[in-house]
């Protein structure tokens, strides 16, 4: 019986699927770029496990939430403790952060974890029950300077990428306060349209109102045009800050568009929330979003203390790169490619080899003695950027013949001094 893999989910393989977005060439490009990217602003790893306490993410994310409500992966372990496979990465990460009391270490911490997440929604293109996230969490600065620095990180992790036409949407949903006092305007607005709304929204309107600005029902959006924004009800602190990470946005010149109904889907953000999205990705186009969420830490028992973070769906960002035809360098294609054209030159050929691998330059070789067109065959598939034959004739005389795999050019070269001029063509790459 063939088992398959489950609804929803993927494999990232190095070669043999016909969707380039799950070829892990891909996955490890973005992955390189989330290494320097992060050792540039300053942000360290931490790990959690997959799953947590479901209360944790009842507490965390928000129990009338569609992530927490609808999409989790809820089950009993053998002791009938309720556990949930991760839906979002910052509920775990400050609980992390209070369970192993990091803010007693120091004031400002900068984290980042680049991690599979899983939801249970309606599986389509660019939605998935399993996606990775790269995601930062920076805990311990209010100002809005903190808020600036995640925006333009998330911009540039986008930019470094090379992927275009994003729009960053910004928003603030303001304080506690200002929020509380923008969903009875909210709702007093909507309630003589009560019966025109989608059923969704309906039940929103009684549950999580604010979810109702994020409809995509043409009716809802009809209705939602002449309704109140938060910025009717913002407090002068939270206007403030807003104007504060807008001046600053600005004079680092990245681009984005004030839109009140960016609410954001998770309970904890307060203040500034941001979207970029893509227009060439259809439905699913938010390719990362995030927000500040002040006090967040205390809901799990520790101090309150500001913070700010984005998480970015690493599918989308690759499916995107596809869309735009954004090239990239492939790292794992050889620099050399032996090729012995019969058993005598092959120890030669295997401890040169070695010796290259063991000065970090990535060289394979042909073990089997076949054809020599079906090695270069090999040596293309893998865009290996020389090939060193060595016939019988050749090694009889000492020598093999260097061929640049790009430009087709052939050289002689003495077995004795190959290995050097193999480190020197390496040093001049
Ligand atoms: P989120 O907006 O729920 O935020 O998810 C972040 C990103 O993950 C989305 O913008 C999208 O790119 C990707 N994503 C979400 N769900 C799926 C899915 N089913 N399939 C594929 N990609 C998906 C959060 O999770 C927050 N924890 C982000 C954050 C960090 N806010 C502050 N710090």
């Amino acid at each position: 019986m063939k088992i398959q893999i489950p609804k929803g989910l993927f494999d990232i393989l190095p070669y043999g699927d016909s969707e380039k977005w799950r070829l892990v060439k891909y996955w490890q490009y973005v992955e390189s770029i989330i290494q320097e990217l992060t050792k540039d602003y300053g942000f360290h790893e931490i790990r959690t496990p997959v799953f947590e306490r479901t209360e944790l993410f009842d507490r965390g994310v928000g129990e009338q939430t569609d992530i927490v409500s609808k999409e989790m992966y809820i089950f009993q372990d053998k002791a009938n403790r309720s556990l949930s496979l991760r839906p979002e990465g910052t509920s775990s990460i400050m609980r992390a952060f209070v369970e192993k009391k990091l803010y007693a270490l120091q004031k400002i911490h900068k984290l980042y974890y680049v991690a599979p997440m899983f939801r249970y929604e309606r599986p389509q293109a660019g939605r998935y029950r399993q996606h990775h996230q790269f995601g930062v969490e920076a805990i311990g600065i209010a100002l809005p300077e903190q808020d600036a620095e995640i925006i333009d990180m998330l911009w540039h992790f986008f930019s470094r990428i090379g992927l275009k036409d994003l729009t960053l949407h910004l928003n603030t949903i303001g304080d506690s306060s200002c929020k509380l006092n923008y969903i009875t305007t909210l709702k007093n607005y909507l309630a003589p349209y009560l019966s025109d709304l989608s059923k969704e929204s309906q039940i929103r309107f009684e549950k999580n109102p604010l979810r109702i600005l994020d409809s995509k029902d043409e009716q809802d959006i009809k209705i939602l045009q002449e309704a109140p924004t938060i910025h009717d009800c913002l407090s002068n602190e939270a206007k403030d800050h807003f104007e504060q990470v807008c001046t600053l946005l600005t004079e680092i010149h990245i681009p984005f568009t004030i839109n009140p109904k960016i609410v954001r889907g998770l309970d904890y953000y307060s203040r500034t929330v941001f979207e970029v999205s893509c227009l060439s990705l259809g439905a699913q186009s938010a390719l990362g979003g995030g927000g500040r969420y002040d006090g967040f830490t205390s809901v799990f028992g520790g101090p309150s203390l500001p913070g700010v973070g984005f998480g970015s769906g690493i599918e989308r960002i690759i499916q995107t790169m596809i869309a735009q035809n954004i090239s990239f360098p492939n790292i794992s294609n050889p620099f050399i490619f032996f090729i012995p054209l019969e058993e005598k030159s092959k120890t030669f050929c295997f401890s040169l080899l070695a010796c290259l691998r063991h000065a970090n330059i990535s060289s394979e070789m042909d073990f089997h003695v076949k054809k020599i067109q079906h090695s270069l065959q090999r040596a293309n598939l893998l865009k290996a950027t020389y090939c060193f034959i060595i016939g019988e004739n050749e090694f009889n005389s000492k020598q093999g013949k260097l061929k640049d795999m790009q430009t087709g050019k052939e050289e002689m070269i003495s077995l004795e001094s190959i290995e050097q001029k193999l480190m020197h063509l390496w040093e001049k790459k």
